[in-house]
């Protein structure tokens, strides 16, 4: 039998624990697939708190960064979280002490992926982080070695389950926001800081994962169009239903050899399409690569299991001796792509106006969209609320960013608004 493997884990949370509890049921199966897994020592804030997974003999070290410098640490797992702070000085020094590192740390990678990765190459150590996108969803090892062949041209997909949750549980029990969210919570799928969830920007720093793995660019977050769930209500959910759509948060990515386009945006996609039927806190990715064509994978993207399965993946391709490129190829041959102008984004979009039942008022809606050359495919006014203020749905034809854009602000500014309006995506094709 090959040697034990020697971990350190620094954050014993959802995906810590999770890690640990895999690592104690399947000791034997690890090791008939390649070597024991030994945790040599664990780390976290407060060692008074109760942990549902046994830690006896192993040794806790109050200060996470002392896993950096154990002799008895080969790998150091990274899962206290934060695109700064404790976690990036832990994984710049167990690199620096020449350690491998896996994390699941998204906002780490999307912030500082290319500068951490250009360490652990210069030091001849790997830093792997497959749980850091789609939970336990292969999506990395899928885009570096499955579809590896192929120039990607698009990846999309369902990224948060979180969102995914709330946004499901909300349209089938009719339970409002903040509600699920709490159940969320409960079930280990939030962030430490939720608005990083609902806001999109999880999301987004999933996205620009991807981007660069899919894409071979170099890391962008700071160029994903993001906005998320805050203002979808479940009148919007019943209206989308209506026009035969489900309301989802979607992360997109697309190159076409210059310009790179990112986003994430709640976006109503038809209820046949296969993303409307992914529930709960399951993702889906679905890439087009010119070989392969489509692929979709689908599977648990929040949680402790399955987070802690993709962790454990990369300590065991290390542990086989793979030394696999984070980003599929070295960090240095990334490429600078150009931002994607508004102008070059077209979509079809769905608003809501919530205006006082006055009379012109429909008139001054169409004629702003006439103004930005935007065409409108359909546009029903709902029954007056006890407030005299009516919904003013209306979908449009493909138009370009830029045009709605301009098209929302002026909308926003009528003084006939109860509320501000809302504008979501309209896809076609997923
Ligand atoms: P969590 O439940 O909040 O756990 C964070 C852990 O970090 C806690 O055990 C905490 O200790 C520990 N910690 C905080 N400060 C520390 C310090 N200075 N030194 C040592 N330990 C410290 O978070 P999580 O959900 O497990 O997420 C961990 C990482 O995985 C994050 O990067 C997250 O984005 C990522 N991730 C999470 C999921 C998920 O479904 N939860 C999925 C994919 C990726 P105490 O317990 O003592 O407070
Ligand atoms: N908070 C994240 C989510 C965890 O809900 O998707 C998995 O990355």
């Amino acid at each position: 039998m090959a040697q034990a493997v020697r971990i350190g884990i620094a954050g014993l949370g959802t995906v810590g624990q999770g890690v640990v509890s895999i690592i104690q049921q399947h000791s034997a199966l690890l090791a008939a697939r390649h070597a024991p897994i030994e945790i040599a020592a664990v780390s976290m804030r407060d060692r008074s708190k109760a942990r549902k997974v046994s830690l006896e003999g192993i040794r806790i070290e109050d200060d996470a960064l002392a896993l950096a410098d154990a002799s008895d640490v080969d790998i150091v797992l990274e899962l206290i979280g934060g695109e700064d702070g404790i976690a990036r000085q832990l994984v710049e020094r167990s690199i620096a002490q020449g350690k491998h590192v896996v994390t699941a740390n998204k906002a780490l990678i999307a912030h500082h992926g290319d500068a951490l990765v250009a360490h652990a190459e210069t030091q001849g150590v790997v830093l792997a982080f497959e749980a850091a996108v789609a939970g336990g969803i292969p999506i990395l090892s899928t885009l570096r070695h499955g579809t590896c062949a192929n120039q990607i041209s698009r990846i999309s997909g369902i990224l948060n389950g979180t969102c995914n949750f709330i946004l499901t549980t909300m349209e089938q029990e009719g339970r409002d926001f903040d509600d699920v969210l709490n159940e969320a919570e409960a079930l280990g799928y939030l962030e430490a800081d939720p608005a990083l969830d609902i806001d999109g920007i999880d999301t987004a720093h999933k996205v620009a994962i991807l981007a660069a793995l899919a894409f071979g660019t170099r890391l962008d977050y700071a160029g994903v169009d993001c906005e998320g769930i805050r203002n979808v209500t479940l009148r919007d959910m019943h209206y989308a239903a209506e026009f035969g759509y489900r309301i989802k948060l979607l992360g997109m990515a697309s190159f076409d050899g210059r310009y790179l386009h990112q986003s994430v945006r709640p976006t109503l996609v038809p209820l046949s399409a296969p993303l409307a039927g992914v529930s709960g806190a399951f993702n889906a990715v679905q890439l087009h690569g010119d070989a392969v064509g489509d692929v979709t994978l689908e599977g648990r993207g929040a949680g402790a299991g399955p987070t802690a399965s993709a962790v454990l993946a990369d300590v065991m391709a290390i542990a086989r001796g793979e030394r696999p490129q984070p980003f599929g190829m070295a960090v240095g041959a990334l490429i600078q792509a150009d931002r994607s102008a508004g102008a070059l984004q077209k979509s079809a979009y769905y608003l809501r106006l919530n205006v006082r039942d006055e009379p012109g008022v429909l008139a001054e809606i169409t004629r702003i969209f006439a103004n930005e050359h935007i065409s409108v495919r359909a546009i029903t006014q709902h029954e007056i609320m006890p407030d005299n203020t009516v919904q003013v749905v209306v979908s449009t034809h493909h138009t370009d960013d830029t045009s709605m854009r301009a098209a929302m602000s002026a909308l926003s500014a009528l003084p006939v608004n109860a509320n501000p309006p809302i504008c979501l995506g309209i896809s076609e094709g997923e």
